[in-house]
């Protein structure tokens, strides 16, 4: 079975009368590097929330890691990570990167427990990776916009998840803190998280297979193999004969 299935499902937002995705399905397996692209208001975050369960799933069956999305959403979203495309923290937040990216385990902690070696290793772990040491005592409010999205990178890193949901990570960082990304990724990849991510920018791709996914209108008009290199073509392709519709 694969990592996730989602079988012709439909969701709306709250209070919406039209189900924003409609019909959608898709399979993804271990080590599977998808780019999902499209033109704004496609549906790519819709997408990435009905898989982590923050939406509900009207019609249709979603399962991620063998749980059902619409039953067992706090389990799924334990398991998978979410880097999400809009986030901000109000200067005065009180809490350093460190904490944030502790905040990634607080999933497998559980309330009120203290955190263990393991728990401070992996935050380490994923500071090193992402190459924020340097920040890991200043506090998170009083970060650029870039270091922000490094430290939401990393918390989501810590949390060990079994798949990592990516939307338009990249948005606030400079050419090679992409590149260097793409690597940390592709070796995430390599274990057997498969990462999902949202872009509209593809420079920098790791070289591995890609699993592109185009959406238009809540519905995926394009779901294809191909390499890193063919994606933009595709994809300019693609939207532009979807704005033509
Ligand atoms: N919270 C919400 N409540 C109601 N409708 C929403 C909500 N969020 C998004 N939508 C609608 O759902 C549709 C898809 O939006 P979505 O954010 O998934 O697009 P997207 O493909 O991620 O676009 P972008 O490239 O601009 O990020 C849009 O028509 C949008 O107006
Ligand atoms: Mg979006």
């Amino acid at each position: 079975m694969s990592v996730i299935n989602l079988e012709g499902i439909y969701t709306a937002y709250e209070g919406g009368e039209k189900a924003v995705i409609r019909d959608l399905s898709l399979h993804v397996d271990r080590g599977e590097y998808v780019v999902i692209g499209g033109p704004n208001s496609a549906g790519k975050t819709t997408l990435l929330e009905s898989i982590n369960g923050l939406i509900k799933i009207t019609h249709g069956r979603a399962t991620v890691c063998g749980l059902d999305v619409s039953f067992q959403a706090d389990e799924v979203r334990k398991r998978v990570g979410y880097v999400i495309q809009n986030f901000y923290f109000d200067p005065f937040t009180p809490f350093t990167v460190e904490q944030v990216v502790m905040m990634g385990r607080y999933g497998r902690l559980g309330l009120m427990k203290r955190p263990t070696k393991d728990d401070y290793h992996a935050v380490k772990k994923a500071i090193h990776l992402v190459g924020i040491e340097d920040l890991a005592r200043k506090t998170i409010g009083t970060c650029s916009g870039g270091q922000q999205q490094k430290a939401m990178i990393a918390h989501n890193i810590a949390k060990e998840p079994e798949v990592m949901m990516l939307d338009e990570p990249f948005s606030n960082l400079d050419f090679s803190a992409r590149e260097y990304l793409q690597g940390v990724f592709k070796e995430l990849v390599r274990t057997g998280v498969p990462i999902l991510m949202v872009a509209h920018a593809f420079d920098g791709l790791p070289d591995i297979p890609i699993h592109l996914v185009v959406m238009n209108r809540g519905k995926i008009a394009h779901d294809l193999n191909c390499t890193a290199g063919e994606v933009e073509c595709i994809i300019r392709k693609e939207c532009g004969a979807l704005d033509k519709c």
